[in-house]
Protein backbone atom coordinates (compact mmCIF):
# COMPACT_ATOMS: atom_id res chain seq x y z
CA UNK A 1 0.00 0.00 0.00
CA UNK A 2 2.32 2.37 0.79
CA UNK A 3 4.78 1.53 -1.80
CA UNK A 4 2.17 2.42 -4.60
CA UNK A 5 1.14 5.51 -3.08
CA UNK A 6 4.89 6.82 -2.89
CA UNK A 7 4.58 6.03 -7.05
CA UNK A 8 1.55 7.81 -7.56
CA UNK A 9 2.38 11.41 -6.27
CA UNK A 10 5.23 11.68 -8.84
CA UNK A 11 3.02 10.34 -11.16
CA UNK A 12 -0.13 12.93 -10.55
CA UNK A 13 2.80 15.96 -10.50
CA UNK A 14 3.87 14.84 -14.00
CA UNK A 15 0.42 14.58 -15.60
CA UNK A 16 -0.52 18.18 -13.61
CA UNK A 17 3.28 19.78 -14.87
CA UNK A 18 2.28 18.61 -18.37
CA UNK A 19 -1.03 20.17 -18.24
CA UNK A 20 0.24 23.47 -16.92
CA UNK A 21 3.07 23.45 -19.70
CA UNK A 22 0.34 23.07 -22.44
CA UNK A 23 -1.68 26.20 -21.18
CA UNK A 24 0.97 28.29 -20.63
CA UNK A 25 1.94 30.22 -23.37
CA UNK A 26 -1.60 31.85 -23.48
CA UNK A 27 -0.78 33.06 -19.70
CA UNK A 28 2.32 34.25 -20.97
CA UNK A 29 0.95 36.94 -23.39
CA UNK A 30 1.72 40.27 -22.21
CA UNK A 31 -1.31 42.22 -20.82
CA UNK A 32 -0.31 45.57 -20.32
CA UNK A 33 2.14 46.64 -23.35
CA UNK A 34 1.24 50.75 -23.75
CA UNK A 35 4.39 51.04 -26.19
CA UNK A 36 5.44 47.91 -27.59
CA UNK A 37 3.47 46.23 -30.34
CA UNK A 38 0.73 43.78 -28.20
CA UNK A 39 1.35 41.22 -30.84
CA UNK A 40 5.34 40.63 -29.82
CA UNK A 41 6.57 37.39 -29.44
CA UNK A 42 7.53 36.12 -25.80
CA UNK A 43 10.94 35.81 -28.00
CA UNK A 44 11.50 39.29 -28.46
CA UNK A 45 9.74 40.68 -25.59
CA UNK A 46 11.96 38.91 -23.88
CA UNK A 47 15.55 39.87 -25.48
CA UNK A 48 14.00 43.56 -25.58
CA UNK A 49 13.93 43.74 -21.50
CA UNK A 50 17.58 42.00 -21.12
CA UNK A 51 18.80 44.83 -23.22
CA UNK A 52 17.47 47.05 -20.78
CA UNK A 53 19.18 45.58 -18.21
CA UNK A 54 22.11 45.83 -19.83
CA UNK A 55 22.05 48.83 -21.27
CA UNK A 56 21.07 50.52 -17.51
CA UNK A 57 23.47 48.28 -15.83
CA UNK A 58 19.91 46.80 -13.37
CA UNK A 59 18.24 43.52 -12.93
CA UNK A 60 14.70 43.01 -14.13
CA UNK A 61 13.58 44.35 -10.79
CA UNK A 62 14.32 47.73 -10.88
CA UNK A 63 11.49 48.40 -13.05
CA UNK A 64 9.38 45.23 -11.66
CA UNK A 65 7.39 45.44 -8.48
CA UNK A 66 7.30 42.05 -6.80
CA UNK A 67 4.26 40.09 -6.10
CA UNK A 68 2.50 40.88 -2.97
CA UNK A 69 1.26 37.23 -2.23
CA UNK A 70 4.73 35.78 -3.69
CA UNK A 71 7.81 38.44 -3.19
CA UNK A 72 9.98 36.09 -4.83
CA UNK A 73 8.06 36.77 -7.96
CA UNK A 74 7.69 39.66 -9.86
CA UNK A 75 4.57 41.03 -11.13
CA UNK A 76 5.72 42.20 -14.61
CA UNK A 77 2.18 43.77 -15.92
CA UNK A 78 1.90 45.98 -12.67
CA UNK A 79 2.37 49.91 -13.45
CA UNK A 80 3.31 50.48 -9.78
CA UNK A 81 6.78 51.41 -10.37
CA UNK A 82 8.11 54.63 -11.03
CA UNK A 83 10.87 53.65 -13.11
CA UNK A 84 8.77 51.41 -15.17
CA UNK A 85 6.58 54.63 -16.60
CA UNK A 86 10.16 56.14 -16.97
CA UNK A 87 11.67 53.38 -19.00
CA UNK A 88 8.11 53.67 -21.47
CA UNK A 89 9.05 57.87 -21.94
CA UNK A 90 12.69 56.71 -22.62
CA UNK A 91 11.63 54.34 -25.34
CA UNK A 92 9.01 56.69 -26.39
CA UNK A 93 11.64 59.07 -27.01
CA UNK A 94 14.12 56.70 -28.35
CA UNK A 95 11.84 55.17 -31.33
CA UNK A 96 10.91 59.24 -32.15
CA UNK A 97 14.58 59.81 -32.31
CA UNK A 98 15.60 56.81 -34.42
CA UNK A 99 12.58 57.54 -36.38
CA UNK A 100 13.07 61.55 -36.92
CA UNK A 101 16.85 62.12 -36.38
CA UNK A 102 18.73 58.96 -38.28
CA UNK A 103 15.33 57.92 -40.89
CA UNK A 104 15.55 54.17 -39.32
CA UNK A 105 14.19 51.42 -41.56
CA UNK A 106 12.45 48.53 -41.03
CA UNK A 107 14.20 45.38 -40.73
CA UNK A 108 12.97 42.07 -43.32
CA UNK A 109 10.60 41.35 -40.96
CA UNK A 110 8.92 44.60 -40.26
CA UNK A 111 10.83 45.60 -36.99
CA UNK A 112 11.91 48.96 -36.56
CA UNK A 113 15.74 49.36 -36.73
CA UNK A 114 17.43 51.17 -33.83
CA UNK A 115 20.42 53.04 -34.82
CA UNK A 116 19.90 55.12 -31.32
CA UNK A 117 19.36 52.50 -28.63
CA UNK A 118 19.10 52.49 -24.78
CA UNK A 119 22.45 51.70 -24.51
CA UNK A 120 24.18 54.38 -26.47
CA UNK A 121 23.01 56.65 -23.97
CA UNK A 122 22.78 54.62 -20.97
CA UNK A 123 26.40 52.79 -21.52
CA UNK A 124 25.05 50.19 -18.93
CA UNK A 125 24.41 53.08 -16.23
CA UNK A 126 21.09 54.02 -14.75
CA UNK A 127 21.76 57.62 -15.62
CA UNK A 128 23.77 58.89 -18.32
CA UNK A 129 26.49 60.94 -17.75
CA UNK A 130 26.19 64.45 -19.59
CA UNK A 131 29.99 65.10 -18.94
CA UNK A 132 33.26 63.66 -18.61
CA UNK A 133 34.48 62.38 -15.04
CA UNK A 134 36.55 65.32 -13.23
CA UNK A 135 39.14 63.39 -12.43
CA UNK A 136 39.77 62.01 -16.04
CA UNK A 137 43.81 62.08 -16.03
CA UNK A 138 45.08 63.41 -18.78
CA UNK A 139 47.03 61.01 -21.02
CA UNK A 140 50.71 60.08 -19.64
CA UNK A 141 53.32 60.99 -21.61
CA UNK A 142 54.83 58.29 -23.80
CA UNK A 143 57.92 56.35 -22.21
CA UNK A 144 60.94 56.86 -23.89
CA UNK A 145 62.37 53.96 -25.63
CA UNK A 146 64.91 51.56 -23.82
CA UNK A 147 68.14 51.38 -25.69
CA UNK A 148 70.65 49.89 -23.25
CA UNK A 149 69.97 47.13 -21.05
CA UNK A 150 70.31 48.39 -17.41
CA UNK A 151 73.57 46.96 -16.01
CA UNK A 152 72.94 43.43 -13.45
CA UNK A 153 72.54 43.92 -9.82
CA UNK A 154 74.50 41.12 -8.31
C1 LIG B 1 14.39 49.77 -17.55
C2 LIG B 1 13.12 49.21 -17.13
C3 LIG B 1 12.84 47.75 -17.35
C4 LIG B 1 13.64 46.67 -17.05
C5 LIG B 1 15.04 46.66 -16.45
C6 LIG B 1 12.86 45.48 -17.38
N1 LIG B 1 11.64 45.84 -17.87
FE1 LIG B 1 10.11 44.59 -18.40
N2 LIG B 1 8.98 46.19 -18.97
C7 LIG B 1 9.39 47.50 -18.91
C8 LIG B 1 8.36 48.34 -19.52
C9 LIG B 1 8.42 49.85 -19.69
C10 LIG B 1 7.33 47.47 -19.94
C11 LIG B 1 6.03 47.87 -20.64
C12 LIG B 1 6.29 48.16 -22.11
C13 LIG B 1 5.08 48.75 -22.81
O1 LIG B 1 4.20 49.31 -22.16
O2 LIG B 1 5.01 48.64 -24.07
C14 LIG B 1 7.75 46.12 -19.56
C15 LIG B 1 6.98 44.97 -19.77
C16 LIG B 1 7.37 43.69 -19.42
C17 LIG B 1 6.55 42.51 -19.59
C18 LIG B 1 5.13 42.46 -20.11
C19 LIG B 1 4.17 42.45 -18.93
C20 LIG B 1 2.70 42.52 -19.35
O3 LIG B 1 1.98 41.55 -19.11
O4 LIG B 1 2.32 43.55 -19.92
C21 LIG B 1 7.31 41.44 -19.18
C22 LIG B 1 6.90 39.96 -19.15
C23 LIG B 1 8.58 41.97 -18.75
N3 LIG B 1 8.59 43.34 -18.90
C24 LIG B 1 9.61 41.20 -18.28
C25 LIG B 1 10.86 41.69 -17.91
C26 LIG B 1 11.97 40.84 -17.54
C27 LIG B 1 11.94 39.31 -17.50
C28 LIG B 1 13.02 41.67 -17.25
C29 LIG B 1 14.44 41.30 -16.89
C30 LIG B 1 15.12 40.40 -17.83
C31 LIG B 1 12.54 43.04 -17.44
N4 LIG B 1 11.24 43.00 -17.84
C32 LIG B 1 13.31 44.17 -17.24
C33 LIG B 1 10.54 47.98 -18.35
C34 LIG B 1 11.59 47.22 -17.89
C1 LIG C 1 19.11 60.23 -25.68
C2 LIG C 1 19.66 59.59 -24.49
C3 LIG C 1 18.84 58.50 -23.82
C4 LIG C 1 18.32 57.36 -24.40
C5 LIG C 1 18.38 56.93 -25.86
C6 LIG C 1 17.70 56.62 -23.32
N1 LIG C 1 17.81 57.29 -22.14
FE1 LIG C 1 17.06 56.71 -20.33
N2 LIG C 1 17.81 58.38 -19.47
C7 LIG C 1 18.52 59.38 -20.13
C8 LIG C 1 18.88 60.42 -19.18
C9 LIG C 1 19.69 61.67 -19.50
C10 LIG C 1 18.36 60.01 -17.93
C11 LIG C 1 18.45 60.75 -16.59
C12 LIG C 1 17.30 61.72 -16.53
C13 LIG C 1 17.34 62.54 -15.30
O1 LIG C 1 18.28 62.46 -14.51
O2 LIG C 1 16.36 63.30 -15.10
C14 LIG C 1 17.68 58.74 -18.16
C15 LIG C 1 17.00 58.04 -17.15
C16 LIG C 1 16.38 56.82 -17.33
C17 LIG C 1 15.70 56.07 -16.30
C18 LIG C 1 15.54 56.51 -14.84
C19 LIG C 1 16.74 56.02 -14.08
C20 LIG C 1 16.64 56.24 -12.59
O3 LIG C 1 17.70 56.28 -11.94
O4 LIG C 1 15.52 56.32 -12.08
C21 LIG C 1 15.25 54.91 -16.87
C22 LIG C 1 14.48 53.81 -16.17
C23 LIG C 1 15.66 54.93 -18.26
N3 LIG C 1 16.33 56.10 -18.50
C24 LIG C 1 15.40 53.93 -19.16
C25 LIG C 1 15.74 53.97 -20.51
C26 LIG C 1 15.41 52.93 -21.46
C27 LIG C 1 14.71 51.63 -21.12
C28 LIG C 1 15.87 53.35 -22.68
C29 LIG C 1 15.73 52.66 -24.03
C30 LIG C 1 14.38 52.30 -24.42
C31 LIG C 1 16.48 54.66 -22.48
N4 LIG C 1 16.39 54.99 -21.15
C32 LIG C 1 17.05 55.41 -23.50
C33 LIG C 1 18.86 59.40 -21.47
C34 LIG C 1 18.52 58.44 -22.40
Amino acid sequence: MHLKRSYLVPLSLLLAATLCSLSLPQEERAKNLKVLPKNISHEDLEKEMRSYNKALGVKCDFCHVRQTDNPKKLDFASDDKEEKETAREMLKMTMRINKKYFKSGKDEQGAPMMTITCYTCHNGQKEPASKPPASLAPPAPPTPPVTQEAPQQH
